[in-house]
């Protein structure tokens, strides 16, 4: 059997290559369902872009490589593509779009437009051998127990990379990369809660505020979730694709607060408060409690001289945490690296001495931050392949 275009997975990348491909195209998946990770994502409700997506929002060992895909096919793009399937949606926060109803809507749009340009899908199909061949590739499939070869002239790694193994995510697109001769640089998992070995912060677990998480390379004005095994939160998701094991994070718990104003009008006014009360008017009163030792919290606020209360708020303004560790593929929603993009072409993701041989989305090392981001670089880099084939 003979198709123009194989695409190999059914994720947000490969079904929207799908309807930009042309005629005789064949999408196919080893799930029983397609876009599984779109139907999951935004808590079931899709943040399929960010209004504010630009190439600064993405990590990659060359981070001008996005930029031409981006610019091609943009949110605003996307957001029109939504708008005439009838999709409602709103923004959350920070430019982040999600779906009033469902995330299964957008699913159902991918595979809407996939119909319309006659692409196939087949489920429950995994490869089990690829070969090049003069006039493009043969693939050796297994589907539903039967064992078929296809052939086809162009063919689109679109299998993503390894967060959620749970779900079916493997190093499939990485190991085809290699064997065609391309590069694959480090791959980790990234958008990731962090651990901590001793479980320090199981007393606090459920408590969440707004923070300024940092490290050397970025920081992030966000919510940080602390939880039985570490830290969580969109703060936390973002700063864990700029970390690297070993290092110390910067959190600021009084991001937005002149505290130390603020403590010393009160100590004028209500002198006799317990400091830790008055603390605990700004911050939440167990990590008020949980940190008492830490920064010797005690007496009334009339017993604290300026230099204690400049030296508890620059305390709270530079915590410095060393986690023990990330929770891995296993929860992480990216993979950070991938196939190296100096063997791609950034204008048509098709590899450059592999003709007909395109990779798109996670597979590829561009990697955006938190916030509909990721799904943004899937349609980008897949409409750049599907009008280039
Ligand atoms: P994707 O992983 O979507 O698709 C790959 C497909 O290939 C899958 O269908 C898989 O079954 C198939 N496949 C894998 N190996 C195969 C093999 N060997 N043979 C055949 N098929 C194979 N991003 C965002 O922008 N907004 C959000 O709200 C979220 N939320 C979110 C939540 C959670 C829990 C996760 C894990 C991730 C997110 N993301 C996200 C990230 C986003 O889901 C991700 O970046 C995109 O799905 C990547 O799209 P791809 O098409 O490249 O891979």
């Amino acid at each position: 059997m003979h198709f123009e275009t194989i695409i190999i997975g059914a994720g947000a990348a490969g079904m929207m290559c799908a309807a930009h491909a042309g005629r005789s195209v064949l999408v196919l998946d080893h799930a029983k369902a397609p876009g599984e990770k779109i139907r999951i994502s935004g808590g079931g409700r899709c943040n399929f872009t960010n209004m504010w997506a630009e190439p600064a929002n993405y990590l990659s060992a060359n981070p001008h490589f996005c930029k031409s895909a981006l610019a091609r096919y943009t949110q605003w793009d996307f957001i029109e593509l939504v708008n005439r399937h009838g999709i409602a949606w709103h923004e959350k926060t920070l430019g982040q779009l999600f779906c009033d109803g469902s995330a299964k809507q957008i699913v159902a749009m991918l595979l809407a437009e996939m119909d319309r340009v006659g692409a196939q899908l087949w489920l429950n199909s995994s490869v089990a051998e690829l070969r090049k061949t003069d006039g493009g590739y043969s693939l050796d499939v297994n589907r539903d127990g039967g064992h078929r070869t296809l052939t086809c002239r162009n063919l689109v790694l679109a299998s993503g990379g390894k967060s959620i193994p749970k779900m079916g995510a493997t190093g499939f697109a990485y190991d085809v990369a290699r064997q065609f001769g391309l590069n694959v640089t480090e791959t980790r998992p990234g958008l990731v809660p962090f651990t901590f070995s001793d479980a320090r912060f199981k007393p606090l677990s459920g408590t969440a505020l707004p923070v300024r998480l940092s490290n050397a390379l970025a920081s992030f004005d966000e919510a940080m979730l602390f939880t039985h095994r570490g830290l969580s939160g969109p703060a936390v998701l973002q700063l864990s694709s700029y970390w690297h094991a070993g290092e110390a994070i910067r959190v600021n718990l009084i991001p937005e607060l002149d505290l130390f104003t603020a403590l010393r009008d009160q100590r004028q006014t209500s002198g006799r408060r317990d400091l830790s009360t008055e603390l605990a008017r700004h911050l939440p009163a167990r990590l008020v409690d949980f940190l008492a030792p830490e920064l010797a919290l005690k007496g009334r606020l009339a017993d604290q001289s300026d230099t204690a209360l400049q030296t508890l708020c620059d305390g709270l303004r530079d915590w410095h945490l060393t986690p023990s560790g990330s929770e891995g593929y296993r929860t992480a929603e990216v993979t950070l690296g991938g196939i190296d993009t100096d063997g791609l072409s950034s204008k048509t993701m098709q590899a450059k001495a592999v003709p007909g041989l395109f990779v798109i989305g996670e597979a590829v090392d561009v990697t955006g931050w938190l916030g509909g981001y990721n799904f943004q670089w899937a349609w980008s880099s897949a409409y750049a392949a599907g009008v280039a084939i």
